[in-house]
């Protein structure tokens, strides 16, 4: 690691602090705030000189690889940090709380230049982030948020809107019933219990289906992400309830697995049991274009260049701002049959 990249992602940690504390104290208005950052950038000797990529090393943690979503995640957090020069150690916690906390520490005893994770769930992190913050190495979190109360422990906060997918599926739903007479029974297969996507994408959902009281959830339980326990979930919905309408799964192998088990069930997907889903991964979109998911809501995996981008900012001591939200849209059946083509995952 170069010195002059170390001073500049501290002084980012710094500035980041103080742009959050600003945001955090007004809802805006941090005119001085980025004025004293770009004046302290400049004193740092590190403003406007870009540190050269192969100098910077980039510690990931990611939660596993639970899904196609996650296969195209990591994929492209690779490719990325091998096109941009970065050098990128990575660590796979196989969806455990406990794996990436050991990674994150081994990244700081090997003082990477920035440490970016994924975490598996939202709570327990303000420990090791404090770590990572006396140690001087900027925090930056992708796709998934932390609960932490002090948002100085992270530079920024990178990926989806997930209340937002969640009221997306919930519009859909409540415009296809918008003339229900009778209850419409919904069951949920929701993500990693805990996890930042299944708390968001839930709640999302309820808030905008409240405002039809036909619309009612009958079962909700967590099939963790995995296409496995998605089906295991949703056979046990099955035997329990007569008569489900509608499925709403957080993320499409889930859906995928439930659509294994409602048809073993011999019922038609789609149609007996009409499907949202989320992520929008091509083999939900292949689902999506024989009618078996008639929704999906789309989270974008593809988080690598903006990663970069964001870590070489953060070492040459460059502003950034402290949430960046991936732009996102949704397919209908029909949508996903002409899209499915040039699905690049
Ligand atoms: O955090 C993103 C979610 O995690 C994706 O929707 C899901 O497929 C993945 O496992």
């Amino acid at each position: 690691m170069k010195k002059i990249g170390k001073m500049g992602a501290v002084l980012a940690l710094t500035l980041s602090m103080v742009m959050l504390g600003a945001c955090g104290n007004n809802g805006g208005g941090n005119t001085a705030a980025k004025e004293t950052s770009n004046a302290a950038a400049e004193a740092s000797g590190n403003g406007g000189t870009k540190t050269e990529a192969k100098d910077i090393t980039l510690g990931f943690s990611q939660v596993g690889a639970e899904s196609g979503w996650r296969s195209a995640n990591t994929k492209s957090i690779q490719d990325s940090a091998k096109e941009a020069g970065i050098t990128l150690k990575f660590s796979d916690a196989q969806q455990k709380q406990e794996n990436q906390i050991k990674a994150l520490r081994s990244f700081i005893q090997q003082k990477v230049d920035v440490i970016a994770f994924s975490p598996v769930v939202e709570s327990g992190w303000d420990t090791v982030l404090k770590e990572a913050k006396d140690a001087g190495i900027p925090v930056v979190l992708t796709d998934r948020a932390v609960d932490s109360k002090d948002t100085s422990l992270y530079v920024t906060f990178l990926g989806s809107d997930f209340v937002e997918e969640g009221r997306k599926a919930g519009q859909w739903l409540t415009e296809q019933y918008k003339d229900a007479a009778e209850d419409v029974k919904i069951v949920e297969l929701q993500g990693t219990t805990g996890s930042a996507p299944a708390n968001d994408r839930m709640s999302g959902f309820a808030e905008v289906i409240a405002a039809n009281p036909h619309l009612k959830i009958i079962a909700s339980q967590s099939g963790d992400f995995t296409r496995a326990k998605g089906k295991e979930v949703m056979q046990a919905f099955l035997k329990a309830n007569k008569d489900i309408d509608v499925l709403y799964a957080h993320n499409d192998d889930m859906a995928l697995g439930a659509i294994q088990a409602i048809e073993a069930a011999g019922l038609k997907p789609g149609e007996d049991i009409r499907i949202i889903s989320v992520d929008a991964v091509k083999d939900g979109m292949q689902a999506a274009s024989e009618g078996k998911i008639n929704f999906i809501v789309e989270c974008n995996p593809l988080l690598g260049p903006q990663l970069m981008q964001v870590v070489q900012d953060v070492v040459d001591g460059k502003q950034v701002e402290a949430r960046i939200v991936t732009e996102e849209s949704t397919f209908t059946s029909e949508q996903a049959k002409e899209a499915l083509p040039n699905r690049q995952y």
